[in-house]
């Protein structure tokens, strides 16, 4: 966007400045096409700091976007957000499953979902603290917004890894790569085959289909295996991307369709849960689900993976 055009609107707030948080600010901030992006945490001076940095880089990135940081666990400026980015709550250590967050993480979400009810009642909220299916439901009840207002980040971030673990095993840019996961973000990820093409060419006419499923696996790891080796911490520069595209489409009311975390009501004969679902995205949030043709092994998949995540977002009411 050009100096001095108007067409910059809305205010985005990242709640958590770790690495996920910073980088999302950061990349929604490069995209120049919020007014002010509002960086928050429980830290005092971390958010500011990180504000006044990202702010000295608009004139060599060239853009225009305000980045406001916070402090101290306050809210103050995140008032009537458009969009609100939740990444709050602990990553995982070497060697936990993201359901291991569960408890620890409830808390700060339930409490930071009320904080965004209060100040910013109309927003869109984008979940990806983990585990992220549950997080996402929690987020939906402890701020009381209509479902379709509450999303989480999980299926872009795994059909970017899928898409670019493909690419290296067939020895293409990761352009000529569609993928799809759907299901949860967790043990019931489902990656669909029958939806990944490499120019146009289904995969399953150039690997073979133990090589598919290797790579299903690995996509099913693929944050497990960055924490390992990042040993602190877990995967950002991914996640955020996948966070800020969404982001993004909600500001700009694209109706682009992307892999999230959406509550399902009857699309592939499943009801009342979040799920990694294809949906379209518009300045409602999801604007719908939208439905792709599954085999019946994926189909089935995706239905397991409706129960294990209901089952987990049940409990998530009392916490
Ligand atoms: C991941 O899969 C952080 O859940 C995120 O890397």
């Amino acid at each position: 966007m050009a100096d001095g055009d108007t067409s910059r609107r809305g205010k985005v707030t990242v709640v958590g400045a770790g690495f996920y948080g910073s980088t999302t600010a950061q990349r929604l901030a490069e995209y120049d096409v919020f007014d002010t992006v509002v960086l928050t945490d429980i830290l005092e001076g971390r958010p500011e700091g990180l504000a006044l940095d990202l702010n000295q880089s608009r004139p060599v990135e060239g853009f225009e976007t305000r980045v406001v940081g916070v402090g101290g666990g306050s809210y103050e400026g995140t008032e009537d957000s458009d969009v609100v980015v939740v990444t709050a709550g602990l990553p995982r250590k070497p060697g936990m499953s993201r359901m291991d967050l569960l408890e620890t993480n409830a808390k700060i979400v339930r409490d930071v979902s009320e904080n965004i009810a209060r100040r910013s009642p109309d927003a869109v909220v984008i979940v990806v603290s983990n585990p992220l299916d549950e997080m996402t439901a929690l987020a939906q009840l402890a701020t009381g917004f209509p479902k379709n207002r509450v999303l989480g980040q999980a299926g872009m971030l795994d059909t970017a890894r899928f898409t670019n673990f493909v690419a290296e095993k067939v020895g293409v840019a990761v352009g000529s790569v569609q993928t799809l996961t759907l299901g949860s973000h967790g043990d019931t990820m489902v990656p669909v085959p029958s939806r990944c093409t490499v120019d146009g060419k289904p995969l399953t006419d150039l690997l073979s289909a133990e090589d598919i499923e290797d790579l299903v696996v690995k996509t099913r790891n693929g944050g497990a295996e960055v924490v390992a080796l990042l040993k602190t911490g877990s995967a950002f520069y991914a996640p955020s991307a996948a966070a800020a595209r969404m982001a993004r489409a909600v500001i700009e009311d694209s109706g682009a369709v992307m892999p999230v975390c959406a509550w399902v009501d009857g699309e592939y004969g499943i009801s009342g849960v979040y799920l990694g679902v294809e949906a379209e995205l518009g300045r409602e949030g999801v604007r719908r689900v939208v439905e792709t043709d599954l085999t019946d092994s994926e189909l089935a998949a995706l239905s397991e993976a409706a129960e294990a995540v209901r089952a987990k977002q049940a409990d998530v009411a009392d916490m």
